[in-house]
């Protein structure tokens, strides 16, 4: 309860300064009617200070564009700055400027943070180039461009979830800390405690096993496939491989997903490209101006190019020909392509623009150059699996997937052979219990990002620098 002087203080606040409505940038510009009490609060983009009258521009990240505050000059504060941030208060009223709906008349200012400009990295005002921005990985995402990758990776999650909740999939969450390597590729980052760590004369593991973090979700998606038929999984994979690269993270995100009664690589393909033209369809709807920001200042052929892909079917080729095509080209390579041997990005990217800078899905790869767990094709002894990756113009690999070998003997020679059947018991158990064809694939999403916005450094399109250089945060 509250006492006499208090009640009577509340009340009177109530009655003499009605709390205005909180809007969010967003929900201030598209307004229909204009509005008597409405409070703003967000970071000052820029101000301009007139005789007359004081304009300020107010981002609070719900929207690309920022929102026009005009305000009496004796509004003015010298903390009043560029970067601060601030509440406003006051009346929306629609703007006579062509460009925008609805500008707010400020009555009160209140800066609740001030901002040092001139130790401040970001300018007013200024085009930040990726380059400069990404040195300061605490403070971009106040920058446009950041703020429109952020949010634009936000809807694509968003977007990927309801692409395969619409198409009856069920959501597994797999592990991050595991035991195995789905990959087989000793990428992996091992997990010790300090105590570990420390030479030790018993050393033990914390889990008795030695730990790695995941470089796939897919084995564990496999179990789940045994039970509910479609899976899928989106969260963070690491690989201890080259990070420094344009396209490679030591940690980024990958969706997978896992179909059970599945005999043909065509169905996983179709599932690929199905969401692909989904999820970027989504993405262009729903932002269009943060796409266009790119599409304009970042990549100015990438809209026309997306658009045209949107409406063709992706084009098909074995990795044979794709080596045929490699050793007619007039272009000299690096790596000399070579039936059997891996295909390297320069490989990849000459491939896509071979076949006229466009989505190729490259299938049927040598045995030997695939994880143990791809199907054999039994087009000879040993010769190639069902693997499929999917090439990207700028990129190379977006996406990769196989059918599983799902016949137990098979699997079993070949775990043999790799000495790895004591540590599969578990996966063999798969194929001895209601075992059925299936397959599935993973896509990186930091490269889907790169490539529907024509980013060049997959640096550019994570929320943190992570681990690159100088950053640890
Ligand atoms: O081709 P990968 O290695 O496939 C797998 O891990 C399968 N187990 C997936 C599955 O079938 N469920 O990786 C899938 C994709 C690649 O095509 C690439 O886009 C991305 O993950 N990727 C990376 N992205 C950024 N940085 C790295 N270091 C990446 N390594 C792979
Ligand atoms: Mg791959």
């Amino acid at each position: 309860m509250l006492g006499a002087g208090g009640g009577w203080r509340a009340l009177r606040r109530c009655a003499s300064l009605p709390r205005a409505v909180r809007l969010r940038v967003r929900e201030a510009l598209g307004a229909r009617q204009p509005a008597d009490a409405v409070r703003v609060q967000g970071w000052v983009r820029s101000v301009r200070s007139q005789k007359e009258v004081l304009f300020l521009h107010i981002n609070d990240g719900s929207s690309l564009e920022s929102l026009q505050v005009v305000a009496d000059p004796s509004l003015e504060k010298r903390d009043l700055t560029f970067g601060s941030a601030v509440e406003v208060q006051g009346k929306l009223v629609k703007s006579p400027h062509r460009m925008q709906n609805m500008e707010l008349q400020a009555e009160t200012i209140h800066v609740v943070g001030p901002c040092d400009i001139w130790s401040f990295p970001l300018k007013m005002k200024e085009r930040h180039p990726l380059e400069y921005v990404r040195q300061f990985p605490h403070l971009r995402c106040r920058n446009n461009t950041l703020g429109a990758l952020l949010r634009i990776r936000s809807e694509a999650t968003a977007g990927i979830h309801s692409f395969f909740q619409d198409n009856g999939y069920v959501h597994i969450h797999t592990p991050i800390i595991t035991s195995n390597d789905c990959e087989g590729a000793g990428e992996l980052f091992q997990i010790e405690t300090p105590r570990e760590t420390k030479e030790s004369v018993e050393k033990t593991h914390f889990f008795n096993v030695p730990a790695f973090l995941t470089v796939s979700g897919q084995l564990h998606l496999e179990v789940m496939a045994g039970a509910f038929t479609h899976v899928f999984t989106f969260g963070p994979t690491f690989r201890a491989e080259n990070s420094q690269s344009r396209r490679h993270l030591a940690e980024f995100y990958m969706v997978e997903a896992e179909l059970s009664f599945t005999e043909s690589l065509q169905d996983i393909m179709q599932v690929m490209e199905d969401l692909f033209k989904t999820v970027t369809s989504t993405v262009l709807s729903k932002c269009p101006r943060d796409v266009e920001l790119f599409h304009k200042y970042i990549a100015p052929t990438q809209k026309g190019r997306l658009e045209q892909i949107l409406k063709h079917k992706f084009m098909i080729i074995s990795y044979s020909e794709a080596v045929e095509i490699l050793k007619q080209a007039s272009q000299t390579f690096t790596f000399k392509p070579e039936w059997g041997c891996d295909l390297q990005t320069e490989h990849e990217k000459y491939l896509v623009k071979h076949c006229g800078e466009v989505p190729v899905f490259v299938v049927n790869y040598p045995y030997d150059l695939k994880p143990f767990y791809m199907r054999d094709n039994e087009d000879g002894p040993q010769h190639t699996v069902a693997a499929v990756d999917l090439l990207v113009p700028g990129i190379g690999e977006l996406c990769g997937g196989s059918l599983r070998e799902e016949r137990l003997p098979f699997l079993e020679s070949r775990l043999q052979r790799l000495g790895l059947t004591d540590a599969y018991q578990w996966y063999l158990d798969l194929r001895k219990f209601g075992s059925v064809p299936h397959g599935g694939f993973g896509m990186g999403f930091e490269r889907y990002l790169q490539y529907i916005l024509g980013v060049d450094n997959i640096k550019d399109v994570i929320p943190f620098p992570r681990f690159s250089h100088s950053c640890l945060l």
